[in-house]
């Protein structure tokens, strides 16, 4: 029997959009708004966009995005200057026009409101995906009722202060927002699941909860390893590097559990069966499942 190629999303598709505003954000980011050329259907949080400039500012290679707002027909996108390609979208100007692809990738799972509560662990802009990812929880999703505020936490862990980048527009969506930094600079001193832990000690958070995490690999791995030693349910949205973004070249490779749903393949392609996955299906761990040591959230 020939197996399927994992191929791009039926919706995704290539096109122009003009820049609206480009705010700055956090010490070292901006919030890229733009407007599409065509009409785009409601989006599901932690899908992504590869994105670039058509002028010799920016690399040939479009950049992966997630979609961090989506409201009056624009896309908003949160981007931490890393490179050329961040550099050159943080430097365009209003009505510049750039190439989009998208909308790329799964999504978060649906975020019901009949289970243990969603602990959401983000590390620096690692926070992308969650912005929308509250709003469709709280609003219910796929026809299921979402979770009670209450039931929603947000934990946001970042090097210093200037990296919990718009924290207060996460503070306004009602749910229960918890930050640390590895300087003290804002919340806890220490990393995301050092602030985790705490909040369970404390009795804030409960022990049994389903865990979503989006941040440096460090942190992945770790929160990994929290989620088997506890048996907990995980899912990961990953940033790994990407060229394509549309399943063509092998790029994006994330090693697959063999005894999970997905064992029958050693890599399963981020860009077009990702980037979000449970930890049934695939491991942060080259080599071993042995956990590492703490991680570092920038
Ligand atoms: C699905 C997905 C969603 C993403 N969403 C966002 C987002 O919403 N906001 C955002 O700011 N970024 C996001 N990223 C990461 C973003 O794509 C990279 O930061 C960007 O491609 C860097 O491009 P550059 O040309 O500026 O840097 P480059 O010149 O390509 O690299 C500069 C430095 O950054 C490192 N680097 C590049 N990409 C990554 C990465 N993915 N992880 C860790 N280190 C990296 C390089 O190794 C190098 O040291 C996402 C990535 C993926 C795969
Ligand atoms: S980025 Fe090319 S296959 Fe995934």
């Amino acid at each position: 029997m020939l197996a399927t190629m994992p191929a791009p999303p039926p919706d995704a598709r290539s096109f122009r959009a003009a820049v609206t505003a480009v705010t700055p954000c956090g010490a070292d980011g901006v919030l890229l708004r733009l407007r599409p050329e065509v009409e785009l259907g409601p989006i599901r949080a932690s899908r992504f966009f590869m994105i670039r400039r058509e002028d010799e500012l920016s690399p040939l290679i479009p950049r992966p995005f997630s979609v961090y707002r989506q409201a009056g027909g624009e896309l908003e996108f949160l981007i931490k200057v890393m490179g050329r390609g961040t550099r050159a979208l943080a430097e365009t100007r209003l009505g510049e026009s750039l190439r989009v692809i998208g909308p790329l990738g799964n999504g978060w799972p649906t975020l019901d409101g009949d289970g243990p509560p969603w602990v959401m662990l983000a590390g620096g802009v690692g926070s992308a995906p969650f912005f929308m990812g509250i709003q469709q929880a709280l609003r219910g999703m796929d026809g299921r009722e979402g979770p009670r505020p209450e039931d929603v936490h947000f934990l946001f862990g970042a090097a210093t202060e200037g990296f919990l980048y718009d924290i207060d527009a996460f503070r306004e969506l009602g749910v229960q927002v918890h930050t640390a930094t590895m300087d003290g600079s804002s919340g806890l001193h220490g990393h995301v699941l050092q602030l985790l832990e705490s909040l369970q000690a404390d009795g804030v958070i409960p022990r049994v909860i389903r865990l979503l995490a989006c941040g440096p690999e460090r942190m992945l791995e770790a929160v990994e390893d929290l989620a088997r030693e506890r048996g907990l349910a995980c899912w990961l949205s990953l940033e790994t590097l990407m060229g394509c973004g549309v399943g063509i070249c092998n790029g994006c490779p994330v090693l697959t559990r063999p005894e999970g749903p997905r064992g029958d393949w050693p890599n399963a392609k981020c860009c077009v069966e990702g980037p979000v996955f449970s930890i049934e299906e695939i491991s942060m761990h080259a080599s071993s499942a042995e956990p590492q040591a703490a991680p570092n959230c920038g």
